[in-house]
């Protein structure tokens, strides 16, 4: 889940003095920072800006994940061979052990701070369950919020192979390919978490839904492997696996799964006065991706002989992948983290 766009866009001149002064400022190239240029003053995001003191991440005495995960995938529409293979690296490289470093593992390993009521962390594992394929686009090509819920029912109740029902440590990753609309796709979300309905899917199963952005907005989506037009000057970075639109995916991917992780039932680990619109630790760091990240500039990464840019390892591949919130630290951290 996420919260509205922190109203932020920051000049070139002022970049540098903000960055060394924000430790956290969600960021994205959402449409609306193009068009309203009042916006877009620096004096707007006032919220984060100077200290950590602005965040008030809490716990709300809800569970969290602390049995081994699960994630259940279902690929809606229609998904190559070789793009099933960079996601399901990623969700396997989590709790890979022997990756190079930085690693997808390090990474998970801040979320692996937060812990419930008993002191249980969240666990260590993330695994890949059974998977559904929706090939034939059982409910369309636009989706809301609440149809995505019916794709979940049909995958959990299909007469064929139905997807196991794991309320305690199952997570459900609906992804739609780039030819699927989903409710507030490009203009407000990249993708977002919730739990099911026991009156439309029989059970409260934590799922989130990512979607291909690569038609719809990569310039949104898959920043920075595509930047929106409007940012004029502003070169993509080349992408370590070769496919935009999947790889824009991995960090939201990761923003989800993080997310509900450390709030599956969204009365857990969360800043901000409303429970209706709460501020989750991926929320807090979107677009930061390495030191002095912040804005439009995602930090400090790393380039590969290929002239890709990531920020860390996985199983045979590597992946860029935003940062996450610690409660610990009060900043955003991650495994490449230059003082560390
Ligand atoms: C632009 O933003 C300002 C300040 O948030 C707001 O007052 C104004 O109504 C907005 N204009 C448009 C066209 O959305
Ligand atoms: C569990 O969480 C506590 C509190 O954040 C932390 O000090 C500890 O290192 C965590 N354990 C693991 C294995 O991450």
């Amino acid at each position: 889940m996420r919260r509205s766009p922190a109203p932020v866009l920051l000049s070139l001149t002022l970049l540098t003095l903000f960055l060394s002064a924000t430790p956290a400022a969600s960021w994205r190239p959402w449409p609306y920072l193009k068009t309203n240029h009042s916006d877009l003053v620096l004096g707007n995001n006032k919220k984060f800006e100077g200290s950590s003191e602005f965040v008030h991440l809490k716990y709300h005495m809800g569970p969290v994940l602390t049995a081994d995960i699960t994630v259940h995938t279902i690929w809606y529409g229609t998904w190559q061979r070789s793009q099933k293979k960079i996601i399901r690296e990623f969700i396997n490289s989590i709790s890979a052990v022997n990756s190079k470093r930085p690693s997808v593992a390090g990474w998970w390993k801040t979320v692996q701070l937060y812990t419930d009521q008993t002191g249980a962390n969240i666990s260590r594992t993330v695994r890949l369950g059974a998977e559904k394929n929706d090939r034939f686009y059982s409910h369309g090509k636009t989706l809301t919020r609440l149809s995505i819920q019916s794709v979940i029912k049909s995958a959990v109740t299909a007469k064929t192979r139905p997807l196991p029902t794991n309320p305690q440590s199952g997570l459900y990753l609906l992804l739609t390919s780039d030819d699927v609309y989903v409710q507030d796709f490009c203009r407000a979300v990249c993708g977002f978490h919730y739990f099911t309905f026991p009156s439309i899917v029989g059970y409260t199963l934590p799922y989130a839904w990512v979607g291909n952005s690569a038609k719809l907005c990569p310039g949104v989506c898959a920043y920075p492997f595509a930047v929106p037009d409007y940012m004029v000057g502003l070169k993509p970075l080349k992408s370590p696996n070769g496919d935009v639109g999947v790889e824009g995916m991995i960090s939201v991917i990761a923003h989800e799964i993080a997310e509900l992780a450390s709030n599956p039932l969204v009365n857990a680990w969360y800043a901000g006065q409303d429970p209706t619109f709460p501020v989750e630790i991926a929320d807090l760091c979107e677009g930061i991706y390495g030191t002095g990240g912040g804005g439009s500039y995602t930090g400090q990464l790393m380039d590969d002989h290929d002239g890709s840019t990531y920020n860390m390892n996985g199983i045979r591949r590597k992946f860029l992948v935003q940062w996450v919130w610690s409660h610990i630290l009060s900043y955003c951290t991650g495994p490449n983290a230059l003082d560390q």
